[in-house]
């Protein structure tokens, strides 16, 4: 290693400043390193590269090394030899791993590593495989074009997770999900450092995943769309391979609907049942008072127990409203002869003999917050989705947790929203050192109403990378606009991994201009963005069949380019001109993009979204006229603009334009004719 004077004085700048330097360097690295030092100089990358493997090695590791080679070959598009280099003094990079993992990796799992970059060579060190994988996710993200060619700058970076579980949880019982769109999001989160893939299995609308004990749970429950056992092998595997730890989750007892098509018994009210078309919470439960649904349960949770090697096992637990247990003489005259005063209660007894059997069939329990009863006990762990609080009260009454409320991507909130919730802040902040020590980390998790494979990776990415940051990096690393700067980096680079959520929103373009050119419908799709929470459900009666090819399917949960504008007008005086360019873009966007749109019935209801663009556009560039006279705009022009906003800020064909908010501070600038 060749230490120099600068390297010196740098090592001795406290970590704060350090991470701060590696961003002015444009270091694009996310989750962001716990400590990161810059060296003098580059290591080239090139045709040349190769990678030697030295110390302990085993299948996966190798091939993790000659997938980074592959991947390195696609993000720069020259060929390389991922072959192994036996001679570690020829590699260009040598990957030193002290000894195997986890047989079955857990949350303990060592996951820590170093990397150092030298203008010869790079060297990552880590004591397990998955420490490993860590590292050359880092590494991969290293290399950028420069004037000289790719290279990966000289640094010294050691690195460990903030967190020990950093999940993401997809549902695929709503819609669908193929091997492949798992895979491919496996990859995404190996790229992001994430450990814990929460496979949401079975729900009122399917249930997926083969039961060779009890068929008649994915023969008609899942309309032919289920994974075979040979499929959930080859998951786990891939999961394996990549770090990451697979959960199932087999939500009960509710969410079950699906479970009573073939085995109405299993159910509480008297059936026949079939496969739920709808979204929302619904009556079907599980009959928590005859034996014979617990030996249904401990020979179905048995096979999966044996299929899936992870030690936890979700029992799901949320949402069950009761109303089936209480139409229904026989339950209650139960909880009756059993001193259970609520559904609650019955809830209680139910979790309480399902995490029995889970416990015997050698696996810890994970549920929703509603599992959270006095008496339940200790080992479970707790996911929070109601809120914070949840988390807090569980660790302060023994139990462990992850956090989700903040991280659902369904709900289409922007990623600066999910990046400033910590599973250490707020209600837990009171928490003791030994309290804290229960916190986990957390879990996004992405419901599946309202995605398809085609759009199932735009609201999961890039979003999902400042979740990732958050569960690993240090606490302190929150400079929202870098995170920005790196998401969007980070965001691309996803797509040569395989993602596709920047190509399928072109493609779903393409498709509502009739495969006519899309650059014009762009312009407007860009700026608008679903609505949030569950708006969507209350604009129109959703299922299963409905089409998922409107303008509110194609456009991404956050417009980047309205967060841009309102950066511009921020400082209208600084980037006038620029601002003047894009409103005059937006002004003179209907002309070709509304006949578009009137041709085709899949955009006709988008066209209000077109006119108040145009609108916007016209009533910005007005602004900036009366800003620049110096004079205050006329009362009776700022009202009836204000009004116009205020209507183009409603939600259209479940749409929002983003822009208004920015357009409405240049109006209220004119009006008082200072600056914003
Ligand atoms: C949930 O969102 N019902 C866990």
């Amino acid at each position: 290693m060749r230490i120099n004077a600068i390297a010196i004085l740098l090592v001795l700048i406290p970590m704060s400043s350090i991470s701060s330097f590696a961003q002015a360097e444009n270091l694009n690295l996310m989750p962001q390193p716990e400590r990161v030092v810059r060296r003098e100089g580059s290591l080239a990358i090139d045709g040349s590269f190769r990678v030697a493997l030295e110390g302990y090695t085993e299948p996966r590791l190798a091939a993790a090394a000659a997938r980074l080679v592959r991947n390195l070959s696609k993000e720069t598009g020259i060929p390389m030899n991922d072959r192994p280099e036996p001679d570690g003094s020829k590699a260009t990079l040598v990957i030193h791993c002290d000894h195997s993992g986890e047989a079955v990796q857990s949350i303990h799992e060592d996951e820590s590593y170093e990397l150092e970059v030298t203008p010869q060579q790079a060297r990552l060190t880590a004591s397990t495989p998955v420490g490993a994988f860590r590292g050359l996710q880092t590494f991969l993200q290293l290399v950028a074009p420069g004037p000289a060619g790719f290279s990966a700058p000289a640094v010294e970076i050691k690195d460990r997770p903030r967190f020990p579980w950093r999940g993401l949880m997809i549902d695929v019982c709503r819609h669908w999900m193929p091997v492949a769109v798992i895979e491919r999001n496996l990859d995404g989160m190996e790229a992001l450092k994430l450990n814990a893939f929460h496979w949401h299995l079975s729900e009122n609308q399917a249930f997926r995943i083969e039961s060779k004990l009890f068929p008649k749970l994915q023969e008609m429950g899942s309309d032919g769309h289920f994974y075979t056992q040979a499929q959930v092998n080859e998951i786990i595997a891939y999961a394996r391979d990549r770090g990451i730890r697979v959960v199932p989750e087999f939500d009960m007892p509710g969410h079950t609907t699906a479970w009573f098509v073939g085995y109405p018994e299993l159910a509480s009210g008297p059936g026949p049942y079939s496969i739920e078309r709808h979204w929302g919470v619904f009556d079907p439960a599980m009959d928590p008072t005859r034996e014979t649904t617990y030996e249904f349960l401990d020979k179905f949770i048995g096979e999966m127990a044996a299929l899936f090697p992870d030690e936890y096992f979700h029992i799901g637990g949320d949402e069950v409203n009761g109303k089936e247990w209480l139409a229904n003489p026989r339950i209650v005259a139960y909880m009756k002869e059993h001193g259970m005063k609520t559904t609650d209660d019955l809830q209680a007894y139910f979790n309480q003999r399902v995490v029995s059997i889970v416990e015997k069939h050698g696996k810890k329990v994970i549920g929703w917050d509603e599992v959270l009863h006095p008496g339940v006990p200790k080992d479970i762990v707790i996911q929070s989705w109601r809120g914070q609080k949840s988390l807090a009260d569980a660790a302060r009454q023994g139990y462990q947790g992850i956090l989700s409320s903040g991280y659902y991507l369904d709900l289409m909130h922007p990623a600066w929203q999910h990046y400033a919730v910590d599973p250490m802040e707020g209600p837990t902040t009171d928490l003791s050192p030994e309290e804290k020590t229960r916190i986990l980390g957390g879990e996004a998790c992405m419901w599946s109403e309202y995605v398809m494979p085609e759009n199932v990776d735009s609201r999961i990415w890039p979003r999902l990378a400042a979740i990732a940051e958050r569960l690993w990096s240090p606490k302190q690393v929150k400079d929202v606009d870098s995170m920005y700067a790196r998401m969007e980096v980070e965001s691309r680079r996803l797509e040569f991994l395989g993602l596709t959520h920047r190509s399928s929103y072109l493609k779903m373009l393409d498709r509502l201009a009739g495969f006519q050119d899309s650059q014009k419908l762009k312009v407007l799709a860009d700026l608008v963005e679903p609505v949030k929470e569950y708006g969507r459900e209350d604009a129109r009666d959703y299922n299963s069949f409905t089409p998922l090819n409107r303008l509110v399917d194609a456009a991404r949960p956050e417009s980047i380019e309205a967060r841009e504008f309102a950066k511009l007008v921020e400082d209208w005086r600084a980037n006038e001109a620029r601002i003047r360019k894009v409103l005059t873009k937006w002004r003179d966007s209907t002309v070709e993009l509304v006949p578009l749109m009137q041709r085709s019935n899949l955009l006709q209801e988008d066209l209000p979204l077109a006119e108040n663009l145009s609108s916007a556009g016209i009533v910005g560039l007005q602004a900036l006229d009366y800003l620049d006279s110096g004079k205050p705009a006329p009362q009776a022009w700022v009202e009836q603009q204000q009004a116009m906003l205020s209507q183009a800020a409603k939600p259209q064909a479940e749409l929002l334009l983003m822009i208004v908010p920015s357009v409405r501070k240049l109006v209220q600038s004119a009006a008082g004719n200072g600056a914003p």
